[in-house]
């Protein structure tokens, strides 16, 4: 049996246009879904719609008003779901099981119905339905109910099917204004939050509406559902308040510009896709660790959320989800990575080293339901001898992986940015730098020029750099949506791809040579050379100035030019290749040298040449207008630093 089951919950506020592209690829999804994928369908804008899809020949709607909250109990009760007379007790574990078991079923052969016995009526009632046709006075926004809409499609699926593994799939596009969840007044001349806002706490419906979407993500916990989002809007839709909810239950998030661009149409196709190109969307999964007595867990960071499972091995200090040794995934997939840390400074340890066991372990039990509807555990058991911390012993050395500890770095400086007031991020990560540099580096007291750092660190502190100039940290660049976009992806993918988010890859595609990895510096570009960077969220090609001009006088369609038709064409091949992979798919950028796009590609390179010294220049690089350190001058001041007696 497989287990898929979906409500789609779709926004209607929207252009014609937009809600064309998102109609259509909603109904190519229903296509690609299996059978017997139960399938489910609620609408919103001013009001929220409830589509009975049991009837083929007439549509029957339930309409829910946008502008309070509603309870899983209402909403059972205005679907006629739950029979009179009865009230579900909060806390009393739900109704009775029998008599659960008819109302459910009830509720599930209305509103969530297998794809094939529902795909006409849904293709018919979506050919059929209409943007929202509230009137909206000049100057104002929409008035969108997303937030009641998501709660009502939580009710549904709780009362529907409570503990089954299912998603919600909101595709929203634009922001909430009416009711709970709100994040903006409906007056346009009144623009969505931004990073300074948030800062300043100067805005005023942030708080709440976070509020309402961790209770909302506490539901869908205790349900065992996922909340998929799809937002495509120019301007914010509020992301940044939905990400508790989303993260907490293991959803998907995807943030593009457009229901039509392919980054919103090629990720949600994926989601519905089988076979070898399936996401391998897993569901009602737990994790639970054990460990020596000496070592404390604090939490994670990623897609999960604390079962309250307390324990002796529970730290007292939290970092993330944690006061628990055990945790929920209502949804995790094939790259699903979590960040679990633990406190090592146990004072039975240090107080009493002769009765520690010279053995350390730690055991993770994953249990999960897979894409077939089978349960699994899997077990992971690690053991490892202590080592004296004092000592810089060979196995410490080695021990350390410095893309898994850029990228560990990278998730707690989000959460802390998130979570501490004035937390000043890049201070605190050069004092850890100049720390570890330190501790691991060979040097002499007080002489900068005689350090040196062993290989197995020596990446470390580019990747510190990287991530001090990344979105992560500079999140003044971006909308606050963007910011819990890119967080919430940094949270939950695995270590490749998290590192490059925080330090992007670049290859260099030119006449004389393969391609090849090239620094990500500004001294990388040249006239004649191609670069591809892949900085997950987007993949640039640039051309250098000559190449485009022998591309632009058509060298390539001539025959005795075959070479440069490959040169064109080999980024193009390697882009395509990364794209197919990933989810969500990247935005393809093809620019050529001081184009405008070429700001993708710039934005990333180190400043080796900036106006400050563009007279030591080579001829046909190209310079970089900021004030930002340089790579060179980051590490002189952090060898100077770290050999400080
Ligand atoms: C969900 O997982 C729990 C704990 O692993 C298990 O007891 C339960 O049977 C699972 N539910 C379903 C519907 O598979
Ligand atoms: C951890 O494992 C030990 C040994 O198997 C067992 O006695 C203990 O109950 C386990 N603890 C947890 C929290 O599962
Ligand atoms: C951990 O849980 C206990 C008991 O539920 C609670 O009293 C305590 O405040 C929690 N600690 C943290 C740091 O959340
Ligand atoms: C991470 O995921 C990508 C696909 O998204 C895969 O190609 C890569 O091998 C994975 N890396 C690790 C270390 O698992």
């Amino acid at each position: 049996m497989l287990s898929l089951r979906f409500v789609f919950v779709l926004d209607t506020c929207m252009i014609e246009e937009e809600f064309e592209y998102v109609k259509s690829e909603f109904k190519r999804a229903i296509g690609l879904l299996p059978e017997n994928a139960m399938v489910g369908f609620v609408s919103f804008g001013t009001q929220v719609q409830v589509h009975e899809l049991g009837f083929s020949d007439m549509s029957k709607v339930y309409v829910f008003r946008g502008t309070k909250e509603i309870s899983k109990d209402q909403v059972m009760e205005q679907l006629g779901i739950g029979v009179a007379g009865r009230r579900n007790v909060p806390g009393a574990g739900g109704y009775q099981q029998q008599k659960g078991m008819h109302m459910q079923n009830s509720g599930v052969t209305r509103f969530l119905l297998p794809a094939s016995d529902c795909e006409f009526t849904l293709n018919s009632l979506l050919d059929e339905l209409q943007t929202d046709q509230w009137p909206v006075a000049p100057g104002t926004r929409a008035s969108r109910c997303t937030g009641v809409a998501l709660s009502v499609a939580a009710g549904l699926l709780g009362a529907c099917l409570p503990g089954t593994g299912a998603r919600i799939v909101a595709l929203v596009g634009g922001p909430c204004t009416e009711g709970p969840g709100t994040i903006i007044s409906k007056d346009l001349s009144d623009p969505v939050r931004s990073h300074k806002d948030l800062d300043k706490d100067a805005a005023p419906y942030f708080k709440k509406a976070v509020k309402f979407y961790d209770s909302l993500a506490k539901q869908l916990v205790s349900q065992g559902h996922v909340l998929d989002l799809f937002a495509s809007a120019l301007d914010q839709v509020g992301v940044a308040e939905m990400k508790v909810a989303v993260e907490r239950t293991g959803g998907l998030v995807v943030l593009s510009e457009s229901f039509g661009h392919s980054v919103f149409k090629d990720s949600f196709k994926r989601v519905f896709e089988n076979g070898e190109h399936s996401l391998g969307l897993c569901f009602n999964g737990t994790l639970e660790i054990n460990c020596s007595k000496d070592i404390k867990i604090q939490g994670i960071i990623g897609p999960c959320t604390s079962m309250e499972k307390k324990g002796p091995s529970v730290a007292d200090t939290v970092i993330g989800e944690g006061n628990t040794t055990a945790w929920k995934m209502c949804g995790l997939d094939k790259s699903t990575c979590l960040t679990v840390f633990f406190d090592l400074s146990s004072s039975e340890k240090s107080s009493n080293p002769g009765a520690v066991n010279p053995q350390l372990y730690l055991q993770f039990l994953t249990t999960y339901q897979n894409p077939e509807g089978l349960m699994l555990l899997r077990v992971t058991t690690i053991t490892r001898s202590w080592v004296d911390s004092a000592a810089n012993s060979e196995e410490l050395v080695q021990g350390f992986d410095q893309e898994t500890a850029a990228v560990v770095m990278a998730r707690l400086t989000s959460l802390k940015m998130e979570a501490e007031e004035g937390f000043d991020a890049t201070r605190w990560l050069d004092r850890n730098l100049i720390r570890v540099c330190s501790r691991f580096g060979e040097y002499r007291k007080d002489d900068p020029t005689s350090f040196t750092l062993n290989s197995f660190f020596s990446f470390f502190p580019q990747f510190m750099f990287n991530l001090r100039r990344s979105q992560f940290v500079q999140v003044f660049n971006n909308s606050p949506d963007e910011t819990a976009y890119f967080r919430m992806s940094l949270n939950r993918e695995n270590i490749t791809n998290a590192a490059v988010m925080i330090q992007p890859s670049l290859i260099s595609y030119s006449f004389n040579s393969l391609p090849q990895p090239a620094l990500l510096d500004v001294a990388s570009i040249g006239a004649d050379r191609i670069l591809l960077l892949d900085s997950y969220f987007s993949v640039v090609i640039f051309h250098g100035m000559t190449i485009a001009q022998w591309r632009n006088l058509g060298y390539q369609n001539q025959p005795e030019h075959q070479a440069f038709a490959q040169l064109l064409q080999a980024p193009k091949d390697d882009a395509q290749m990364i794209i197919h992979d990933r989810f969500p798919v990247p935005r393809l950028v093809v620019c050529d040298q001081h184009g405008s796009q070429a700001r993708f590609l710039l934005a990333k390179l180190n400043p080796s040449a900036t106006y400050n010294n563009a007279n030591d220049m080579a001829a046909g690089s190209d310079i970089i207008f900021t004030d930002d350190v340089s790579l060179q001058v980051f590490f002189e001041h952090l060898q100077r630093l770290a050999v400080q007696s």
